[in-house]
């Protein structure tokens, strides 16, 4: 079972793209699914060493109008949350494309053939460009990204295993973009910005737990399970702006193996733990959008499944001659060796 690359070195560039797909427009998005690592392994092949690397992930409606097969597990719209002082809107998306490389121009190229073949059948809903600032900080001015897991335990927090071994080697997605209110955040002094956070501003240190205050983000993204065990979820958020209108932001993305951890998070932080006890960093953070996606394994899209039964080839638009015509679908492989040329992880078998 070949993986996307859900993994990755923190990289200079990302571009994230948050669309709905056109009703009908099914068979072009099926398409797209099937050429997905071709069109990597083309763009990568002309930059070699950019780490160009593409995540598409799928949202709840989508799946449904594509596939006879049962939902994976996790996957369901994302929920929002209405807290005491906070919320977190649950927006729409039928596609996500993740895309991390070293170099805008290479993430744009690559965005830029897929949004080719989808235009008229997909409108974007959201379209950010991410940059790393300095040695991998927020527009807040922290160090983002630290307490990821490292080596095998990477793997093991995002990847689907034997709880639903039909989507073994896929993952879930949440992303959120938040806007900073950085004015006020500046007047804060940087003692008070890192008791919000919960570790130094310079050298990214963690406080000890004695004076971590509990509405730190970092304390309130400690989840740990019914045996002591902490939960963990793989980030890559990017900081993104505009000057002209001081739009100051972060791009939240969480790849997790069940996105209950996730979710968990979200409750800690917006609905507070115990409740009323908010994430500080929502009081000059603010959740524009809001969704979840399963994003398969690169298998799944390789051989992608065929349409719904009843699904006709009049569903599809005229231009566009369906990619199976028979009711039904195959079975994702499990044992097909893809050459990827962009990094691919085998799945671990546990
Ligand atoms: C405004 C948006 C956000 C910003 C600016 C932000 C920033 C940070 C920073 C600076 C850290 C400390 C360094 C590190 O370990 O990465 C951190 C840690 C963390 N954040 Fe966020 N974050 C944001 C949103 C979120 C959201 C929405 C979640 C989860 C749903 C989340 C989950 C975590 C987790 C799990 C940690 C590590 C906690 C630990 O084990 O120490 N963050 N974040």
């Amino acid at each position: 079972m070949v993986t996307q690359q859900f993994v990755a070195a923190p990289a200079r560039a990302a571009l994230f793209l948050v669309m709905t797909v056109n009703e009908g427009s099914e068979e072009v998005v099926r398409d797209v699914f099937a050429d997905l690592s071709s069109i990597t392994r083309s763009v990568s092949f002309r930059v070699p060493g950019d780490q160009l690397n593409c995540v598409l992930g799928l949202g709840a409606g989508l799946w449904d109008r594509m596939f006879d097969l049962p939902r994976p597990r996790g996957l369901h719209p994302f929920v929002p949350l209405d807290g005491p002082r906070h919320s977190a809107p649950s927006t729409p998306g039928d596609l996500l494309l993740h895309v991390r490389a070293h170099h805008m121009d290479v993430c744009f190229e690559l965005s830029r053939q897929v949004m080719d073949r989808l235009r008229g059948h997909a409108v974007v809903v959201d379209e950010t460009h991410g940059f790393k600032y300095f040695d991998e900080r927020d527009l807040l001015g922290f160090v983002d990204g630290t307490e990821n897991p490292e080596g095998d335990a990477a793997p093991a927090a995002v990847l689907i295993a034997d709880e639903d071994p039909d989507y073994a080697g896929g993952s879930y997605v949440i992303v959120q973009k938040y806007r900073h209110d950085l004015e006020a955040w500046g007047a804060l002094p940087v003692e008070e910005q890192e008791r919000a956070i919960g570790r130094s501003k310079l050298e990214d240190v963690e406080m000890p737990d004695a004076v971590k205050p509990i509405n730190s983000h970092v304390h309130l993204n400690t989840v740990v399970d019914a045996d002591g065990v902490q939960r963990q979820i793989l980030r890559d958020n990017m900081p993104f702006g505009e000057l002209g209108t001081a739009e100051f932001g972060t791009y939240f993305i969480g790849y997790a193996a069940d996105p209950g951890v996730i979710e968990q998070m979200l409750r800690n932080m917006f609905l507070g733990s115990p409740p009323g006890n908010t994430d500080r960093i929502l009081d000059f953070s603010t959740a524009h959008t809001g969704t979840l996606f399963f994003t398969p394994a690169l298998d799944f899209l390789d051989d992608v499944p065929g349409p719904r039964a009843g699904a006709s080839a009049d569903d599809a638009p005229a231009d566009t001659a369906p990619v199976a015509a028979a009711p039904g679908h195959s079975a994702p492989s499990d044992a097909k060796a893809t050459d990827l040329g962009i990094g691919g992880l085998r799945a671990a078998t546990h």
